[in-house]
């Protein structure tokens, strides 16, 4: 849906693409009108009769009409251009639905396109690629996850230029020209992942950790708060392993098997992305582990909401993923009018447990329902 001109006027096209549009619309009507015209002489000439001449009169004027509406509505699309804002996650993930939802709330609420632009896998060319070819597209704002901190700068530096604006939400890219970052503040939320983790396991017993790409700065400080946290706070805790799982479920069941394997003694695996806590459930339950080995971590995929319903998840941390969405269009509509941005923008987390699963939802709507 496209605004029509405050003054309510119809425009030339300015440019090349413009005069494309309104050549499309009037050989749309014209081959028909001459057709039709052509016809009608034919049978004037033959009957001359004052009915005849009233039909021609009458179609040739609906025709013209039709064109001229035809020419206005393809004139106003370019004049009341109305704004496109897209959002591109890291890659293919359940875990970016709710923030798109809050993404496409806040577009209908503030009258601008919204998109969804995803590469296949969590790989900083795909994404790359996504970015030049939404920045090809002129739009007005991109929101970005980011997989990467220096892999994004150039193609963040690009839009820039082209004038769109960009922000990061979910994934910072700190070194990038994005405008600001909106999402989990990660280091604490590291650490108070850590915090909670200790008390389950009694402060001692071997951890693993499994993360979803480790060139994401958000995932990195997740893990560096979860280390600083065990190392200040319980030192017999010991982490004996890092996996990177690529954020795949699949990957991720093989790599908590090989690690249920490799450390027998396993106490605790925690996940500081989206799919471990699935993941990692599917291949506890397959060993018959479920319980035995302490499993928590980030997100409330549906999956992990089971599994804490189910004793096979301990407690997961959840982001707010459709706050983030919302206040992606807030603040690229304010940086296009203009107004600075704070550098960061924290949209804070909710430990899950048994005690809440069911209820913090509710919570969290709250305070976007109107
Ligand atoms: C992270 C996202 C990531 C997702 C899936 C979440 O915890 O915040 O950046 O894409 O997990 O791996």
């Amino acid at each position: 849906m496209r605004k029509t001109p405050a003054n309510g006027q119809r425009e030339m096209p300015a440019n090349a693409t413009g005069s494309r549009d309104v050549r499309c619309s009037m050989f749309d009507v014209s081959p028909s009108f001459f057709c039709l015209r052509s016809s009608r002489l034919c049978g004037l000439i033959q009957c001359r009769s004052i009915g005849a001449i009233i039909f021609l009169l009458f179609s040739s004027a609906c025709l013209l009409v039709g064109c001229s509406k035809k020419e206005e509505s393809g004139a106003s699309q370019l004049k009341g251009k109305q704004k496109v804002l897209v959002m591109i996650p890291k890659g293919v993930h359940p875990y970016y639905e709710p923030c798109y939802e809050g993404f496409k709330d806040a577009g209908a609420k503030y009258g601008v396109k919204t998109e969804y632009r995803a590469a296949k896998a969590f790989e900083v060319p795909q994404e790359v690629e996504v970015i030049e070819n939404t920045i090809a597209r002129h739009v007005d704002g991109i929101a970005i996850s980011a997989l990467d901190d220096q892999g994004l700068v150039p193609a963040i530096d690009e839009a820039t230029k082209a004038g769109i604006k960009v922000i990061t939400f979910d994934a910072p890219a700190p070194s990038s020209k994005a405008l600001t970052y909106i999402g989990t503040m990660n280091e604490a939320a590291g650490y108070a992942g850590a915090e909670a983790l200790i008390k389950v396991i009694n402060s001692e017993g071997e951890v693993a950790v499994l993360q979803g790409g480790l060139g994401a700065p958000n995932l990195n400080d997740r893990f560096k708060g979860f280390e600083r946290c065990l190392k200040e706070k319980a030192p017999n805790v010991k982490i004996v392993a890092r996996e990177d799982e690529q954020g795949k479920i699949d990957l991720t069941v093989n790599k908590t098997e090989a690690l249920l394997q490799a450390h027998p003694n396993l106490k605790a695996i925690f996940g500081v992305s989206a799919e471990v806590c699935p993941g990692a459930a599917a291949a506890l339950k397959q060993q018959g582990k479920a319980g035995k080995v302490i499993l928590a971590g980030f997100d409330d995929l549906p999956d992990t909401l089971a599994g804490i319903r189910n004793d096979v998840v301990n407690f997961c941390i959840a982001q707010r993923t459709y706050k983030m969405g919302w206040l992606s269009v807030e603040k690229l509509l304010e940086a296009i009018d203009g107004k600075p941005l704070p550098k960061e923008i924290d949209t804070g987390v909710l430990i899950i447990t048994k005690a809440n699963v069911d209820s913090y939802m509710q919570e969290m709507k709250k305070e976007f329902a109107k």
